[in-house]
């Protein structure tokens, strides 16, 4: 699914950002908005282009963990064996962060989030940019503060766009996202390892290379927009509901004039039709929470679009394999 590398919108790419400019960058998770992380004024035109509150810090995307000393400082054990093991690929590493790294990357925060990405596109461009400094990219998901993550190029077109109509230099297009749900965070900056975020690198995952457990962050854990009640929400109001109160809940809907779009298991979609309730889109979700995650944010972009009054989402299952996709969907729907 993901086109050849095209060298030339890398270099075209490499150009832009390195003269301070906005580039819309594809990743194996979500597509990133990029701007040069020693760049202040690139940087902080990323928190205006997004509508995020400057507090919030940002991911440093780098080249690899040849990298990782250029950014942080008093890197555990744990970082480097979590990086040997899983980069590039979807885990950020949140560690303590050395003085080269700005206040206005961290939102005010001594530590730094890094991240080296899988994707083609996102590596050749890394790995182009960085230079003897290690130069890394500022890449906050590639979408107006709060709302649907893009999973695709179409997605940024629509949400943020190019100029002069819209507000980047350029869009990197790359193909659908493989994932299509954010990196699995880990905080890493001291104390024991706690996830700060849930993504596919599962917690058995990194519990497996660590030897040892790895709990959620608690409340006091660093500020993280993805942590807030609300985010990555559709514009129509989601609701995610079991299996026993789909039926129900879509007739009252459907009783009062509300128009519906849903997304659940065929047996629910047939059971839908069987009761005569109308949708105006049904959308049958994957079995499978690999699957369902790639998918999910495309899947709510077009409900979004479905013209409904309301989205009805079945609510997944309550297993490890789904944490992600759960945290997203409840995230979606607060
Ligand atoms: O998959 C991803 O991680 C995507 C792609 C583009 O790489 N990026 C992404 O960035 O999801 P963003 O900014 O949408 O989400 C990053 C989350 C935010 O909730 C941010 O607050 C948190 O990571 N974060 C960044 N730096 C942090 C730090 N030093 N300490 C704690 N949280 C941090
Ligand atoms: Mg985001």
């Amino acid at each position: 699914m993901t086109p050849p590398v095209d060298e030339a919108a890398i270099r075209k790419a490499v150009k832009i950002l390195g003269s301070g400019g906005l580039v819309a960058i594809p990743t194996e998770t979500v597509y990133g908005l990029a701007a040069d992380a020693d760049n202040r004024s690139a940087v902080e035109a990323t928190f205006r282009v997004k509508g995020r509150p400057t507090n919030h810090p940002l991911i440093v995307h780098i080249c690899g963990p040849e990298a990782i000393d250029a950014w942080a400082e008093n890197v555990p054990p744990e970082a480097r064996m979590l990086a040997r093991a899983f980069w590039p690929g979807p885990l950020t590493m949140v560690l303590k962060k050395k003085p080269r790294c700005g206040f206005f990357v961290t939102g005010g925060q001594d530590t730094v989030a890094l991240r080296c990405p899988s994707h083609p596109w996102a590596h050749a461009l890394l790995k182009a940019f960085a230079g003897p400094n290690f130069r890394g990219l500022t890449a906050p998901s590639c979408n107006t503060f709060g709302r649907i993550s893009p999973s695709r190029a179409e997605h940024v077109v629509e949400d943020l766009g190019v100029k002069p109509e819209g507000k980047l230099d350029f869009i990197l297009d790359g193909g659908p996202c493989e994932f299509g749900i954010e990196s699995t965070m880990i905080n890493l900056s001291g104390g024991t390892p706690s996830i700060l975020r849930h993504g596919v690198i599962t917690r058995e995952a990194i519990e497996a290379v660590l030897g040892t457990a790895v709990p959620d962050a608690g409340g006091d854990a660093p500020r993280a927009s993805g942590r807030l009640k609300s985010h990555y929400a559709p514009k129509t109001k989601l609701e995610v509901l079991p299996r026993d109160h789909f039926l129900e809940r879509a007739q009252e809907l459907s009783s009062k004039g509300m128009r519906i779009s849903v997304m659940a298991e065929r047996l629910l979609l047939d059971a839908l039709s069987a009761a005569g309730i109308p949708t105006v889109m049904a959308i049958e979700a994957p079995m499978h929470a690999l699957e369902y995650g790639a998918a999910l944010y495309e899947n709510l972009h077009q409900l979004d679009h479905s013209a409904a009054d309301r989205l009805l989402a079945q609510a997944v299952p309550n297993t490890a394999d789904w944490a992600a996709v759960a945290d997203r969907l409840g995230r979606a729907s607060a």
